[in-house]
């Protein structure tokens, strides 16, 4: 259910902490991998030996190891999770989650953090109840926090009511749903996508083109669709179905791709560009076939247009992702493009990487922005077009002007 989901579990100090172990259980269970980072009163109620144990990775309390001084980057923590779950989350945690406070390792890693939060309270029921507490809840709800909802019970006061934590069962479900649910969350949002190779006409008869099967940016096509978004797909020829959702433009010369990429983004909120756009187009297209002779032949070629760097040029606040498929590393090369085509980030894929490149279903990326670059291991296409709708979330997160 949880296969390779990376959940990261923050236990806080809370009789209800030995719950937690139950659900570290139960994610390992699902497939799921789980990293573990405590409070320092939650050492107390559970001990982080059980929940190592249990997680299959050391438990992370402080900001640095004090033995060798090691550091615990809360930045890569909240990376690396899906899925954010703080079960049990006392008063004191969800109070200072509400108002941003962050004194230790859990906390900061909240703050930081891109994935969906789960927290599942745990307290004494008058402290649950207390309008403080209810205050604080609603707040992370409209954040974007999912709240387990607590149900009443005995709990370890003596005492009955609401304040239980919510068992780890009903917590693993919402972790699934949250996971699995088809998020619309790019709704209202409208993008161009280019992709295949592009024909550039010689003759009636022959044409120059590339490997490109179009897989890629069909692939991000229908992950942006997914989620919501309005999908302009300027496409060359390819013998791919039309994704789901999406409005199909189909080119054959990098002069027709150019054209309708540029009209369709004038409505445009941003476009990916993952088309193999020929370089060079023959100076002249000749009206008859060619007839060969005894001689040697040359075709005079001249540049086509660059799309991307057009929309660069003219793209404002609006997002713009490129390619660059290069046959040696290429980090260098990719940079460069990134600049000179005004690009938010480039999705560098190198030939040299097996699996990677023309009309396999795999691919092997590298994202490069501004700030740097990160390397993902081989994966599915569709799953390539995922992390980059994440990123391109991601954007939209951090720049509430876009
Ligand atoms: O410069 P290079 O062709 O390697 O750059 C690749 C990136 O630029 C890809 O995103 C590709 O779709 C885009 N491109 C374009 N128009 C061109 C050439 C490349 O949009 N004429």
């Amino acid at each position: 259910m949880l296969q390779g989901k990376h959940i990261l579990l923050g236990v806080t100090g809370s009789i209800a902490a030995y719950k937690a172990a139950v659900l570290c259980r139960l994610l390992k269970g699902a497939g799921a991998e789980v990293k573990v980072v405590m409070t320092a009163t939650a050492k107390q109620f559970i001990t982080p030996l059980t929940m190592a144990t249990l997680s299959k990775n050391p438990i992370l309390v402080e900001f640095f190891d004090p033995e060798n001084g090691q550091w615990h980057s809360h930045i890569s923590l909240g990376e690396w999770a899906d899925c954010y779950v703080i079960a049990p989350a006392t008063a004191n945690t969800i109070a200072k989650m509400a108002t941003g406070v962050a004194d230790n390792l859990l906390l900061t890693t909240y703050l930081s953090a891109r994935c969906q939060t789960i927290v599942a309270p745990a307290m004494d029921c008058d402290m649950f109840a207390h309008i403080t507490t209810q205050t604080n809840l609603q707040t992370l709800r409209s954040h974007g926090v999912i709240i387990a909802d607590s149900p009443a019970g005995e709990l370890a006061s003596g005492l009955t009511g609401k304040g239980r934590m919510a068992e780890p069962e009903q917590i693993l479900a919402l972790i699934a749903q949250t996971l699995t649910e088809k998020k619309k969350s790019l709704q209202g949002k409208h993008f161009v996508v280019t992709a295949g190779a592009t024909i550039e006409a010689i003759d009636p008869v022959r044409y120059i083109t590339n490997h490109s099967t179009g897989k890629m940016g069909y692939a991000i096509a229908a992950a942006l669709a997914t989620r919501g978004a309005e999908v302009t797909l300027v496409t060359g020829r390819t013998a791919l179905p039309t994704p789901e959702g999406c409005k199909r433009v189909d080119v054959l010369s990098a002069e027709q791709m150019y054209n309708a990429a540029v009209e369709a983004f004038t409505t445009a909120d941003g476009a990916i560009m993952c088309a193999a756009v020929a370089d060079y187009t023959p100076a002249t297209v000749a009206t008859q076939k060619i007839k060969k002779s005894d001689d040697d032949m040359s075709i005079p070629l001249v540049r086509t247009k660059d799309i991307a760097a057009a929309l660069g040029a003219i793209k404002g606040d609006r997002l713009l992702v490129g390619f660059a498929l290069e046959s040696d590393a290429g980090v260098e090369s990719a940079q460069g493009k990134l600049k000179r085509k005004n690009l938010d980030f480039i999705v560098l894929n190198s030939l040299t990487d097996s699996g990677a490149g023309f009309g396999v279903d795999t691919n092997k990326v590298t994202f490069i922005d501004n700030t740097g670059s990160t390397t993902l291991p081989l994966m599915s296409k569709a799953e390539v077009a995922e992390q980059i709708v994440d990123k391109i979330e991601t954007l939209y997160a951090h720049s509430p002007q876009r």
